[in-house]
This record gives structure tokens, sequence and C-alpha cells, in this order.
């Protein structure tokens, strides 16, 4: 009885994880996905002359220079969406004041933040 309760559970876990491969599987790519987020959001405040970059040094134009984030250091941690400064303030996660797309009243919509989020978990990878 015991031991095939720990089965069934053992085949639960099993298919549980054959279902998740194709979710995982999915890459979200920098160019196709995360760049015109960025082009369309925030390149025009963070380029040289615009208020984003001039405040911060960052300087969303390439992934590198994305990469290399502000004056004080890289916004990005590859795999950890959590902790990663972009994503909290796209999120609104750090105070409302500097919720970005900065001074805009909405947010980006939650697809949009949910790619960002997949693309920073998933690495940060420039594909
Ligand atoms: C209207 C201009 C504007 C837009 C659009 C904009 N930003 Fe910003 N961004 C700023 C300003 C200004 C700062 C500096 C804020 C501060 O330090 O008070 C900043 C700072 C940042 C920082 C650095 C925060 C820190 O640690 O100092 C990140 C990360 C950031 N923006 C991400 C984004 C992202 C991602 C987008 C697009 C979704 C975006 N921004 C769109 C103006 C903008």
């Amino acid at each position: 009885m015991k031991n095939q309760i720990l089965l069934s559970g053992f085949v639960l876990a099993v298919s549980f994880f054959v279902m998740a491969i194709p979710a995982l599987a999915q890459d979200v790519s920098y160019k196709s996905d995360i760049s015109p987020i960025i082009h369309d959001y925030c390149l025009s405040c963070h380029q040289p002359g615009g208020k984003g970059y001039e405040a911060s040094g960052l300087d969303m134009r390439t992934y590198q220079s994305l990469m290399k984030g502000t004056k004080f250091g890289s916004v990005i941690k590859p795999g950890d969406s959590f902790t990663s400064i972009l994503i909290q303030l796209v999120e609104g996660r750090a105070h409302s004041s500097i919720k970005m797309p900065f001074g805009m009243s909405g947010s980006l919509s939650k697809t949009n933040i949910d790619l960002m989020k997949k693309w920073v978990d998933q690495g940060a990878k420039d594909n």
C-alpha cells in the first residue's frame, strides 16, 4: 500500500516534469521580444541626451550597454528577475516615484513585464 502511494506520487511528479518542459523550452529572445519593448518604452530617455541616461547612466541602445547598467552597476541579474533592479522598477516594486517607464501614467502591460521577467530568468541572453 505504502509503495503504491509512493509509486503514484513518483508517476505524478514525472508527468508534471514532462508537462513543464515545453513551457520552459520556449526561449524569450532579446532581439525579437525584448528589444522592441525597450525601443517603444525606454529608449527615448535611456540613450545619450535622454533624461534617464543623464540621471542614471543607463544606456539601453544595445544589449551590451543594457547589461553594463547604470553608473553604479548592473540592473539585471541573469537568472534572477526578483532581485534585478530593472524588473523591480517596471513592476513598481521599488518606490512608486521611480516606476519605469518614468513619468508615464500607466506601466508596461502585463504581457511585456512577463516577457522581460522570463527573459531575465532564462539568463538574460543575447539571443
Ligand atoms: C520619460 C523618461 C524615462 C523613460 C521612458 C524610462 N526611464 Fe528609466 N529612468 C529615467 C530617469 C529620470 C531615471 C533616474 C531615476 C532616478 O534615479 O531617480 C531612470 C532610471 C532607470 C533605471 C536605474 C535606476 C537606478 O538604479 O538608479 C532603470 C533600471 C531604468 N530607468 C529602467 C527603465 C526601463 C526598463 C524603461 C522602459 C520600460 C525606462 N527606464 C523608461 C527616465 C526614464
